[in-house]
């Protein structure tokens, strides 16, 4: 079916049964896009005209209120006849491609009871082009797949980084923290999303992160050290405990030592003795910027994050095109375990 994107007017094909996205990003045309499995709402936008048929997703991404006011997630829509679709391309993400890799897991490190640092090691002569703040796709049997943001710059890329969080029952977490030996093969997809920082703005940025949401921040930040881009960068880390901020001397150093990088940890269990600021990450925020209107803030971490700021960052006068999010979202296996 023919899809028109507006306003570029750019125009392409999807094959019987793909969703507006994956023929999108098949034909180079880069839409918004995170989880890919219709909970994370990134992939939002307005059907002009024609008929769409939504595979499975949430609530929560897709309201029955938008739904009737012409909405769609492009992630999950499948176009019933030709479709104009209204959406904001990326054009610097035009010249990544999604490439299928095996790579070795070179290094693990614990950074934490609960965080391991995989370094991946890629086939000789191959390289990954990637913008900080990408993710790939772990991809494990029977079509499942799971995902994980880069940790590490573009053009440091000899080891790709990932920070893996075990989460109770885990399929792949619980593998990583119990089996995973250094040397063992991955395959993964990647790069995918489009959660880095936009080049057509200059407005100083906030970087928000809870828990391993710091793993694309470091990636970000890292480029910016690298002499990348000169808009401030602001950094809030949130998390449980101080043994939870896994890489705080690191992020510390950041800002000592770089005048536009300025770092502010927030613990929702604060030891005694703590002098730093306490509660949720995004009411630091608020509380630091009671007006948001000239900012942009990109966030990652639990969807749970994610949703909390989303509201009352708008209501702090954030305009809602100038919050950019990865919300680490569980996977949809293709069949139950
Ligand atoms: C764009 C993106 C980037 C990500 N980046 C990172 C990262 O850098 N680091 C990181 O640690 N994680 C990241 N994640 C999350 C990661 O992809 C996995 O979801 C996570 O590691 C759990 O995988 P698992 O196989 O261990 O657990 P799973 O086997 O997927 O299941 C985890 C457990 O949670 C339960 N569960 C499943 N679905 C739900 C649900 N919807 N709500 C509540 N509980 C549920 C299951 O029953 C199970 O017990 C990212 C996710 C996305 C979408
Ligand atoms: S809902 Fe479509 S990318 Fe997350």
């Amino acid at each position: 079916m023919k899809v028109r994107i507006e306003p570029s007017g750019h125009e392409y094909e999807t094959a019987p049964g793909e969703t507006i996205l994956e023929a999108a990003l098949r034909e180079g045309f880069h839409l918004p896009y995170s989880c890919r499995n219709g909970a994370c709402g990134t992939c939002k936008g307005r059907i002009m005209a024609g008929t769409v048929t939504h595979g499975r997703y949430e609530g929560k991404a897709l309201s029955e209120t938008e739904k009737a006011a012409g909405l769609a997630l492009f992630c999950r829509a499948v176009p019933s006849g030709p479709v104009v679709i209204e959406a904001r391309e990326i054009g610097i993400a035009k010249d990544i491609i999604i490439k299928t890799l095996p790579c070795r897991v070179a290094r693990m490190e614990k950074l934490a009871a609960d965080v391991m640092r995989l370094f991946l090691k890629l086939p000789q002569n191959e390289r990954l082009q990637y913008l900080a703040g990408q993710y790939i796709d772990i991809l494990l049997k029977d079509g499942r797949r799971r995902s994980y943001s880069l940790a590490n710059a573009p053009g440091q890329d000899e080891l790709l980084e990932i920070h893996v969080r075990h989460v109770p029952g885990g399929l792949f977490s619980g593998h990583v923290f119990n089996a995973m030996q250094e040397r063992a093969l991955l395959r993964f997809e990647g790069p995918l999303g489009t959660f880095f920082l936009r080049d057509d703005s200059d407005k100083p940025v906030i970087l928000m992160a809870a828990g391993t949401g710091f793993a694309p921040m470091k990636a970000i930040v890292e480029q910016a050290l690298a002499g990348h881009g000169r808009r401030p960068l602001h950094l809030y880390w949130g998390a449980r405990t101080r043994a939870d901020l896994y890489l705080h001397d690191l992020a510390c150093t950041w800002a000592a030592t770089h005048e536009p990088i300025q770092y502010t940890p927030v613990l929702s269990r604060p030891p005694t003795g703590w002098t730093g600021r306490t509660g949720y990450v995004q009411e630091a925020v608020v509380a630091d910027f009671p007006d948001l209107a000239g900012r942009e803030v990109y966030a990652s971490g639990p969807p749970k994050m994610i949703t909390a700021a989303k509201q009352l960052l708008v209501d702090h006068g954030l305009p809602p095109e100038a919050f950019y999010y990865d919300a680490f979202e569980y996977a949809q296996d293709p069949t139950p375990l």
